[in-house]
């Protein structure tokens, strides 16, 4: 295996143009993705997430800047495939990514596209059903699923393709609550194995699991660093405002309580375990 990152953006500027004029939706922004790690990426509207995940996976050729996907420029046209291949994306509306009236058709539909023989075919898509929990619905009728159990049919779809990177636009934003759960569940498994994972989210909460963190505004990235880093920050915390995670509220008035609590402890699991602790030791 090479030594690249997984995903390097080099100072990336996109413009979409019509007759009205230019809006730069990517303002030279700069970024790495290494292979293995888990990389959220969190903004406001409009601040140029889904632009950007659009440059990652070549659907979108960069103005100006360089987009490399394990060594590869998105804008060499060669590449294309191997990008594609490299690269997963699963989108916000699961209805606009499931193309066929069975579901092990939709998840077959990927490997079939790369011409991998049928045997083949059919096992990927049993791992891959079976990976997200959703083997007994092989059979079934797409549109009859809820919103996650869609949404876990287009990530199945993804990992048919045995990409080494999945990119996520916001996958849980048009689910309930506990369709949410469900496919974080599957990002919880995915951490755990070697695949890159990009999360682009609104929810805080699951963008404290992420190695790094992003944070973009009107096109650029303004903040990168750790969850611990990026939650104590006070200027983006204050920015954030109700929208931090659970834990890191918590945390914070527990610390106006008077406990000592790390700053180091964001995540929820990190803040129970140091309850626990406590707890323990009392
Ligand atoms: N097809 C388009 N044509 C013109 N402008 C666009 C187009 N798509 C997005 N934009 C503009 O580009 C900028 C970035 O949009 P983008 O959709 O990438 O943001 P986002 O961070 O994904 O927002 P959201 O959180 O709402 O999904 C915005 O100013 C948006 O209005
Ligand atoms: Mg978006």
């Amino acid at each position: 295996m090479s030594e690249e990152a997984m995903i390097k953006c080099e100072d990336l500027v996109f413009e979409y143009r019509s007759e009205q004029g230019a809006v730069r939706a990517l303002d030279g922004v700069s970024l790495t993705v290494g292979k293995g790690e888990f990389v959220a990426i969190v903004g406001r509207n409009g601040s140029g997430k889904t632009t950007l995940a659009k440059c990652l996976n070549a659907l979108y050729i960069p103005d100006s800047g360089k987009v490399l996907i394990d060594g590869m420029d998105t804008k060499d046209d060669s590449h294309l495939w191997d990008i594609r291949q490299t690269c997963g994306m699963v989108f916000q509306n699961p209805d606009n990514q499931l193309v066929s009236s069975i579901v092990e058709d939709d998840v077959a539909f990927g490997p079939e596209n790369l011409g991998l023989p049928p045997a083949l075919i059919e096992t990927r898509v049993r791992d891959a059903l079976d990976a997200v929990g959703m083997s007994e619905y092989a059979k079934r009728a797409p549109h009859m699923l809820s919103g996650g159990q869609k949404q876990r049919i287009a990530i199945a779809g993804v990992l048919a393709m045995k990409p080494r990177c999945i990119i996520l636009d916001e996958p849980t934003a048009m689910l309930d609550p506990k369709g949410r759960k469900e496919v974080m569940g599957i990002i919880d498994m995915l951490m755990k194995e070697d695949i890159s994972i990009v999360l682009i989210t609104h929810f805080m909460d699951e963008a404290v699991k992420a190695d790094k963190i992003y944070v973009m505004d009107l096109g650029r990235v303004i903040r990168e660093g750790t969850p611990e880093q990026i939650f104590n920050d006070h200027e983006i915390a204050e920015a954030f405002g109700t929208d931090l995670p659970c834990s890191v509220v918590i945390a914070k008035k527990l610390r106006e309580g008077g406990m000592e609590v790390p700053r180091d402890i964001v995540t929820e699991e990190a803040l129970v375990d140091f309850l626990a602790d406590r707890e323990a030791d009392r």
